[in-house]
């Protein structure tokens, strides 16, 4: 009886040993069989002196540079062969067809022309999400459709940089250009897309045309697009010459590095849904009457050529979070009333505007700028007194920067006394005295502070910094004080 029960013990002890090497050796087993002969077969096809694949037969695929597998099915899920010269410019794609879960297929910068597809060889990519096959040559249409051809579930295709005409979309004789029927996001930038009719695929929510000079056609049928969420046209997509109706659907638009007239800036205000405008450098021409959106939340005018009477304008705009006007015209006395309503404002950035003099803040101060936790103004010639000013109206920020390449202010810490939440505060290249740490405890929330290139010399004065409740992280880098930090050590954990 002992004896039976010893052995059934061991028969147990051997089942369990004999399980947890089948669950090692599985392990040890990598990726399938199909897939690793299948990407070495690949290798044969990719690589140039720049880009070569140490893939060796017999060590585990999933492992393999550029390859990517599913750690649960062991199944090669993406493939990364950017770069890579597929040979002859010819794309087989029976080449990855043993690959039946691959998501995501990264061909860019391959110099493929053409795309091979066998007759009715099975499973063919139909897991396919996300496809790249940016800077490529595949122009012509009978290769962009093969190489397209069965792969029902992609959502994402990048055709930017493939010298695509209007042309390339139209096929000789009867049979029309279909694009895959799921696609939702769509990057042709970079393209020579100009006149002529195209169809787009119905359940497209992104659109990228970027750098191609489009026509009125092309314009015109983005109307038809109901899904269509975001929008990009920068750089030369349109001229000022356009006329433009938008998808009504519209959340997203970028037209900037574009010459713009009024008619397009009046457009704007059709797009109830529109919740991001981007205009980075723009030129406006004519006179400009700017009705924007009234649910915008984010609205990027950098590097423009606006001026102080801009501000007004975005008195309606009650749900701004974000607003960009850094590097524009704004010039001497800027009257800031028209941001003083923004309840939901969060980042403002009025960098690079060197030429203001001074902020006009409305009595009171009393602002509506509760929300407000961002501030940028670096490389403004700040005078300090024009400054507390206009902190007042800011008083909720945890960030800001004034960062500066010629700054004629001399800050000393007071002066961000009364900013109660202040966490981050960026001064490099800004003059400070040494004076400046002198009331250093007035800042008791701050967490990093960096003041490199400040020039600071002498000896650094003492100061209050236990007032400081969590401070983190203190930059000083490139300055001239010689003598100790008048710092314990365990009050900054990074120096
Ligand atoms: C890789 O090695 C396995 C086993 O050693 C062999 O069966 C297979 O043919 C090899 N594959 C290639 C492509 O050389
Ligand atoms: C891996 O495959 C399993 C089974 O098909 C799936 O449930 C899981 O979501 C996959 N994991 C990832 C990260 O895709
Ligand atoms: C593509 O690859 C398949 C399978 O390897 C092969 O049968 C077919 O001949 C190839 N097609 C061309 C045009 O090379
Ligand atoms: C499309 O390709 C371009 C160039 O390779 C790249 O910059 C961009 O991020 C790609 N877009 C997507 C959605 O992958
Ligand atoms: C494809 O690109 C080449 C090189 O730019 C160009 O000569 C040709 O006309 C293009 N084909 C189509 C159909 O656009
Ligand atoms: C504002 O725009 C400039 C230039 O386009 C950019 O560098 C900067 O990061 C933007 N500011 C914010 C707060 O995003
Ligand atoms: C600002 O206004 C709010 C109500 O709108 C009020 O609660 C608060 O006390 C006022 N603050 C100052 C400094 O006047
Ligand atoms: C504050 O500044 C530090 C150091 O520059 C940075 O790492 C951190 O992300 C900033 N915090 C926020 C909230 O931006
Ligand atoms: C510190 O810099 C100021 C301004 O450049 C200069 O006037 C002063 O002499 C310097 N002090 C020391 C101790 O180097």
């Amino acid at each position: 009886m002992k004896m039976m029960r010893r052995t059934k013990n061991v028969c147990v002890a051997l089942l369990i040993v004999m399980l947890l090497v089948e669950v090692l050796f599985s392990e040890c087993e990598g990726c399938l069989k199909q897939e690793n002969d299948a990407l070495l077969r690949l290798k044969a096809h990719f690589g140039n002196p720049g880009r070569s694949f140490h893939w060796v037969n017999g060590s585990d695929c999933c492992h393999w540079e550029s390859v990517v597998c599913n750690t649960t099915t062991r199944r090669v899920v993406q493939l990364n062969l950017y770069f890579s010269d597929e040979e002859g410019g010819k794309l087989n794609m029976s080449d990855f067809h043993a690959f039946e879960d691959l998501t995501s297929l990264d061909l860019s910068w391959n110099n493929i022309a053409a795309c091979v597809q066998s007759e009715g060889s099975g499973k063919r990519l139909s897991n396919l999400r996300y496809l790249d096959l940016s800077f490529n040559m595949l122009n012509d249409t009978s290769n962009i459709q093969a190489c397209l051809s069965g792969l029902s579930s992609l959502k994402t295709l990048n055709m930017t940089g493939n010298y695509l005409t209007v042309k390339s979309f139209h096929r000789e004789g009867k049979e029309r250009f279909s694009w895959p029927t799921n696609l939702e996001y769509l990057e042709l930038s970079d393209n020579e897309l100009s006149k002529g009719r195209l169809s787009w695929p119905t359940n497209l929510e992104v659109l990228d045309l970027s750098n191609n000079e489009l026509s009125n056609d092309i314009i015109s049928s983005f109307s038809m697009l109901q899904h269509l969420k975001s929008l990009y046209l920068r750089q030369g997509a349109i001229d000022d010459k356009r006329r433009l109706s938008w998808p009504t659907n519209l959340e997203v638009l970028d037209l900037s590095y574009n010459i713009l007239n009024n008619d397009i800036i009046s457009s704007f205000s059709m797009l109830q849904h529109l919740k991001s405008l981007y205009l980075r450098r723009v030129h406006i021409n004519g006179e400009r009457r700017l009705s924007w959106p009234t649910n915008l939340e984010v609205l990027d005018l950098s590097n423009g050529e606006f001026s102080n009477d801009i501000i007004s304008s975005f008195s309606m705009l009650q749900h701004l979070k974000s607003l960009n006007l850094s590097n524009n015209q704004l010039c001497g006395s800027v009257d800031i009333s028209g941001l003083c309503a923004l309840s939901k404002l969060v980042v403002l950035d009025l960098s690079g505007n060197s030429d203001i003099s001074s902020f006009v803040v409305p009595q009171g101060t009393n602002t509506s700028l509760s929300s407000m936790r961002v501030l940028e103004l670096n490389n403004l010639k700040m005078e300090e007194s024009m400054l507390q000013k206009l902190l007042r109206a800011f008083s909720s920020i945890r960030i800001l920067s004034l960062k500066s390449e010629e700054s004629k202010g001399t800050f000393v810490a007071g002066d961000f006394g009364y900013l109660d939440s202040l966490e981050n505060l960026s001064l490099s290249g800004s003059y400070i005295g040494s004076e400046f740490f002198k009331r250093i405890g007035a800042l008791a929330s701050l967490k990093y502070l960096d003041l490199r290139r400040c020039r600071i010399n002498g000896t650094l004065l003492t100061a209050d910094w236990s007032n400081l409740q969590k401070p983190e992280v203190l930059t000083l880098s490139s300055n001239e004080f010689e003598g100790p930090l008048p710092i314990t050590g365990e009050l900054f954990s990074s120096l």
